[in-house]
């Protein structure tokens, strides 16, 4: 199996395979925020979220969501399909927090109902900022169909969080199209890219812990990926 890097992320490197239409993405003992500012290494980190991914995308596919995943030759890696990527994140938000707490006058913990979709720039370089539809649009991109995946995957994903105890409070998609121009979903799903409260609100299973310097996300991870194993 050739393992030549195409791409190195802050988390996950991405490697080209013997057949062209498919890539390797592995997942790296590692966790960033501030674009990059923080960033530390937390040993068995990026199997628990490659596992997470793994999980919550086959559990998508078959509720006839595609996803870019083909299968896990090892725990920390993923064959995918070689998609080209939209430069932007499409987030998805059920409860208030993060971002939209800080630019807007909402307040933590709002419930957002029906829940939103945003979108924001994919680019470090110009910190990620919010988008309009509008804009999406004149940078060539199809909002409807990225909006209706999110709200399809909200609505899968938020009553199976919902049996675990825990409230989807936001998360973030990435979407790609393949040599047709079909759309998948692609990048990752774990408690990296969403956010997780428990339903009382007393605890968070989701990367804030890093960002906030709250407590140890391999521990928080791994609760959560115990308790989707037992739905999924
Ligand atoms: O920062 P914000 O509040 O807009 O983030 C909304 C959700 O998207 C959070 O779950 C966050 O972890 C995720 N996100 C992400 N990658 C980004 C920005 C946000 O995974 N670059």
């Amino acid at each position: 199996m050739g393992m030549n890097e195409i791409l190195k992320g802050k988390v996950k490197t991405l490697f080209e395979t013997d057949n062209p239409e498919e890539v390797l993405i592995r997942y790296e003992d590692c966790v960033t925020a501030g674009n990059g500012q923080m960033i530390e290494y937390p040993k068995g980190k990026g199997t628990i979220c490659c596992l997470m991914t793994a999980m919550l995308f086959e559990y998508l596919e078959s509720n006839s969501i595609r996803t870019h995943f083909i299968d896990c030759p090892s725990l920390d890696t993923m064959r995918c399909k070689k998609l080209k990527i939209a430069p932007v994140e499409v987030i998805c938000r059920n409860i208030a927090a993060g971002s939209i707490v800080k630019t807007t006058n909402i307040t933590e913990g709002f419930l957002i109902q029906p829940p939103i979709v945003e979108f924001f720039l994919k680019d470090d370089s110009k910190n990620d900022p919010l988008l309009t539809p509008d804009r999406v649009r004149l940078m060539g991109i199809h909002t409807e169909p990225l909006i209706e995946k999110a709200r399809n995957v909200n609505d899968l994903l938020q009553p199976l969080f919902l049996l675990c105890g825990i409230d989807l409070v936001d998360f973030k998609l990435e979407f790609g199209y393949d040599a047709h121009g079909d759309l998948f979903l692609a990048d990752e799903l774990s408690p990296d890219n969403m956010r997780l409260w428990s339903k009382d609100r007393t605890e968070r299973f989701d990367k804030d812990l890093f960002r906030k310097g709250e407590g140890d996300i391999v521990e928080a991870y791994k609760v959560i990926l115990t308790k989707l194993r037992q739905f999924v």
